[in-house]
């Protein structure tokens, strides 16, 4: 969040609006009841309290949206069981976002404009925040970031918060642990998706982490999230010897090229970023994903009452640990709720016009402090999540291949 939009993204913003509103791209406004941004209800809510859930349902991003949809159907359970907004039911609103920006841009109106939701969650990837998060500031409508990790997401505006830490912080770790777990390791080859903002964000954290540690950086070789063969850059990469491969790429991209790294014979370390934080990336290379150590933003071991209870129901329903996204998803919904509750104390919300509601929620959410499933948190004035603990899980899969888990470093 920021005081003042640059230009650049004022410009943008409405680039961004003009192009919806000219039903640009495969931007369908036309079951979003109103199509400007700005024109939101002045009515108060009369029945549960709507928050609006942008995840990648679809595409291949849904190997991650799925995640963070599991997160938040918990947490909608969970707290209308503990009562609630103060004996007010909340009501999750999920309009799918799918991979693209056009498709969190049309995501984001419906939310705002038709389902007049009190606030957002998503988009899942960065790259779609970008487009579709001006459109909230506009609108003057909260948005929580869940798994959006590229540097400059909170300073989209003053409305735009995020509780998935930076890649700035979560990155590094990961080289550090290499490094523990191997201290011979001295070069390095890093591979990113070039078509994708948060991967050229966390890149740029990499390399600058390899050159931190006084390891060579022996290449850098680019591709594209869309792409499913990657001989040719493997190839350029291995010529070189590296000991350690580190991956900026989404789940399936992701895992193939760590398939395909293995089937050519590399034997030494692979990192994974942020965008392979996923159980679903274990069927992509299967028995070839053993050893892939990714950092985390949370453990299922962390400690406290909510987590055992966020873990406790995760596990009954998916008979396995949570992952990072649906642990962030969990933690985003209880933002709201806390935050909502907070300010029905102070005056009602069922009283207040929905604009109104909008904009004291936004300034509730940033004030708070949250013990939740990542530990205590808050935000910087910009809306940065601000966490203390972190870790890194190696993946340990079964010989079959068909079965695998992130096992937490010590
Ligand atoms: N962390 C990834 C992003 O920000 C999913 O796009």
């Amino acid at each position: 969040m920021k005081r003042t939009m640059t230009w650049t993204t004022a410009f943008l913003a409405s680039c961004t609006l003009l192009l919806a509103a000219c039903g640009g791209g495969n931007t369908d406004t036309s079951n979003t009841g109103t199509n400007t941004a700005t024109n939101t209800s002045t009515t108060s809510i009369s029945g549960p309290i709507p928050i609006g859930i942008a995840f990648a349902q679809t595409s291949n991003v849904a190997l991650l949206g799925q995640e963070g949809v599991a997160g938040a159907k918990i947490a909608e359970k969970y707290f209308n069981d503990q009562g609630g907004i103060n004996g007010k039911k909340i009501k999750l609103i999920f309009q799918d976002a799918g991979g693209d920006e056009a498709g969190a841009i049309n995501a984001f109106q419906t939310l705002i404009n038709k389902d007049k939701v009190v606030g957002i969650i998503g988009p899942t990837l960065s790259q779609q925040a970008f487009s579709a998060a001006p459109i909230a500031e506009r609108a003057k409508t909260p948005v929580i970031g869940a798994s959006t990790t590229a540097k400059g997401v909170p300073e989209i505006g003053d409305y735009i918060a995020r509780v998935s830490a930076s890649v700035s912080v979560v990155a590094p770790n990961s080289v550090k642990a290499a490094l523990k777990q191997n201290p011979n390791i001295k070069k390095v080859a890093v591979f990113y998706a070039q078509n994708d903002a948060f991967n050229k964000s966390e890149t740029e954290i990499f390399q600058k982490t390899v050159k931190d540690q006084g390891l060579e950086l022996v290449t850098v070789q680019k591709f594209q999230t869309t792409d499913t063969d990657f001989q040719a850059q493997a190839t350029n990469a291995l010529n070189l010897k590296p000991d350690l491969i580190i991956i900026s790429g989404l789940a399936a991209d992701g895992g193939n090229l760590v398939r395909q790294l293995r089937e050519l014979g590399y034997k030494g370390t692979i990192i994974g970023g942020n965008g392979l934080n996923s159980s679903n990336v274990l069927s992509v290379c299967k028995a070839l994903c053993d050893g892939v150590m990714i950092a985390q933003a949370y453990s299922p071991e962390h400690p406290g009452e909510i987590n055992a209870a966020f873990r406790k129901a995760y596990v009954e329903q998916y008979k396995k640990e949570p992952p990072q996204f649906s642990a962030q998803a969990f933690t985003a919904v209880q933002v709201y709720v806390e935050a909502l509750k907070a300010l029905d104390q102070k005056t009602k919300i069922n009283t207040l016009p929905i604009d109104k509601l909008r904009t004291e929620l936004n300034k509730q959410i940033l004030a708070g402090k949250y013990k939740t499933p990542l530990g205590e948190i808050s935000f910087t004035p910009e809306g940065e999540i601000v966490q203390k603990d972190f870790y890194v899980a190696q993946i340990k899969m079964e010989k079959d291949g068909n079965n695998g888990k992130f096992a937490f470093l010590k």
